[in-house]
Order: C-alpha cells, then structure tokens, then sequence
C-alpha cells in the first residue's frame, strides 16, 4: 500500500535527526560535498545560500571556498542545527526553516523571511532535496531565487532501488509499522521522488539554463559488514521514522529493517556498498 504524494511543495518529511549518528558516517558523506564545490565556478562576493544544512560544517567549507560575502544556512531540524551555534563566522548565518518556505518565497509568498528572500547568486544543497517531492516544482522555484548568471548546484541521492533503501518499502506496511501511519499526513519514505539525470537536464533546459552538468555518480564504500548499513541508514533514510514511532517500535523497526537487508544482500565481512548520487550544477 502507498499513499497518493503529498501536494506540492508540503511534502517533506519532519525527521527526528540525531547529528551524532549522522556523523558516523561523516568521511563518506564528505565526497559528494567536495565534488559539488569542485563544480561551482570562483564568485568571491557572493550571496550564498544552502538548502538543508545540517549541522552547518559543510556549510563554512562553502562560505570559505566561495569566498561569499554572506551564505545563510537552512534547516528544518533544530538538533541539526544545534552545533551551528559554535560556528561564529563573518558573513555566516543559520536560520531555522524549511526548505519548502523558501521556495514559496521565492515563488511570491510575501511573508518570506528576510534571510532568505530576495536572489542568491549561488543556491547550493547536499543531500537533503530527496525529501521533498514535485523536483519539477522545486527547480523551478530554484530558478526563480537565482540573479541572471547564477548559479545552483545540488547533489541528491538516487539509490532508491537499492536495497539499503527498497527494504524499508518492503517492510514499512508490515504491522505493528503500519498503524503508526493510518492517521499520519506524513508519507514516511517514498521510492520515487528523485529523478533521473537526464530528467534534472531536461528541467534546467526549460528552465533557461545556459549551461548545465548532470551526471550520475557511484561512490563506492567498503563497509565492516552488511548489517552497518541499520548504522547508516539510521543517521539518514530511517530519521523520519523515529519521529513517527514510539522508542521501542523504533527499536523493533531497526531490527526487522537489518533482517529485511540480510535477506535481500546475504551477511558479507567486509560490505561494498556502492551508493548512487546525482550532480546537478547549471548556471543562470
Ligand atoms: C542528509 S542531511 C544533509 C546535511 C548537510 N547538507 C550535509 O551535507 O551534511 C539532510 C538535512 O536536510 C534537512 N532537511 C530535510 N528536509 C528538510 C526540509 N524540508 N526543510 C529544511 N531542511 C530539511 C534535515 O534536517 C537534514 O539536516
């Protein structure tokens, strides 16, 4: 069973994120990050922003590499944003909001946030676009915050079909899950939010683009073994379901998901987990 999406630009899942976990994985996380910057071209002075910063480490290495005049960080997850406060730097600010309000901002919503209104010359976000459905939507709002010669550079995971990801479809609606979601307005975890590459080419040619990267990128991590993707996925994929389950349904989730997982990839010492993601870089 699933549900019908969710209406466009409300879709996106409040997670219960915990930095510490997410951190565990810190070193492998950092690749894509590194990637992405490699991508941006030099514009010291710029009005930066970044989409689902996190605890915002990622986001200082921005701010310093592009030289900004200001980037403001964004996040929905107040744990998240937590370490930001230790993050004193000129120009670099953090401001609790959801993705989904700067983008209707952008779109007209006069009740927009100072912090975020008004163009960016660069909007940057790291692995945190795949939890907002209608792409289509969103880049076009995207768009929208960019100055002429802007630029958007976006990095989202595309390993929906792999099991580390397609096991939590498959045991979500098994019971006692499956009651925690009969009155929920939250879809938990959907397969089909991120697009393909040359879907995100296509958007940024009809969105105007004068040039544009996409490519789809395997990042390959060797892992203790199969079960340290619970590890993984506990920092990520899995956060929206500790906020929706009592602790011990939580606890019971995490284990029927490493079962879920065994069964589908065996009980390997060492694990290769080969992680797909998309670059998305284009300017105005
Ligand atoms: C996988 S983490 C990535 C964090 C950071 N960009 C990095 O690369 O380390 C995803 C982040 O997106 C945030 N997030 C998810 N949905 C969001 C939304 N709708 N609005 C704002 N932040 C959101 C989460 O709170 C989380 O901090």
């Amino acid at each position: 069973m699933q549900r019908d999406l969710p209406p466009l630009l409300e879709s996106s899942i409040p997670g219960s994120w915990d930095p510490a976990i997410y951190d565990n994985f810190k070193n492998e996380r950092r690749q894509p990050f590194c990637d992405l910057l490699s991508l941006l071209h030099p514009c010291p002075g710029a009005r930066v922003i970044d989409l689902g910063c996190g605890n915002g480490e990622l986001t200082l290495e921005l701010h310093n590499y592009l030289k900004a005049a200001e980037t403001v960080g964004i996040d929905q997850s107040s744990e998240m944003l937590g370490p930001t406060k230790q993050l004193g730097f000129a120009g670099l600010h953090f401001v609790h909001q959801t993705i989904e309000s700067v983008l209707s901002g952008w779109s007209g919503n006069k009740n927009a946030l100072p912090e975020t209104s008004g163009k960016f010359d660069v909007i940057f976000s790291n692995a945190a676009l795949q939890w907002l459905a209608n792409h289509r939507e969103i880049f076009r709002a995207i768009a929208s915050g960019l100055v002429p010669e802007g630029q958007l550079c976006i990095q989202v995971p595309a390993s929906y079909d792999h099991p580390s990801h397609s096991a939590v479809d498959d045991i979500m609606y098994e019971e006692p899950f499956a009651t925690y979601f009969q009155d929920s307005t939250v879809v938990p975890a959907r397969v089909d939010w991120v697009l393909a590459p040359e879907e995100y080419s296509q958007i940024l040619f009809d969105e105007g683009f004068s040039k544009f990267h996409v490519r789809l990128q395997v990042y390959g991590h060797q892992l203790g073994s199969t079960r340290d993707l619970t590890n993984w996925m506990e920092g990520s994929l899995l956060s929206p379901f500790r906020a929706i389950f009592p602790p011990d349904i939580f606890t019971q989730f995490l284990h029927r998901y490493t079962q879920r997982v065994l069964e589908i990839e065996g009980d390997h010492s060492p694990y290769f987990f080969a992680f797909k993601r998309i670059l998305i870089w284009g300017v105005k």
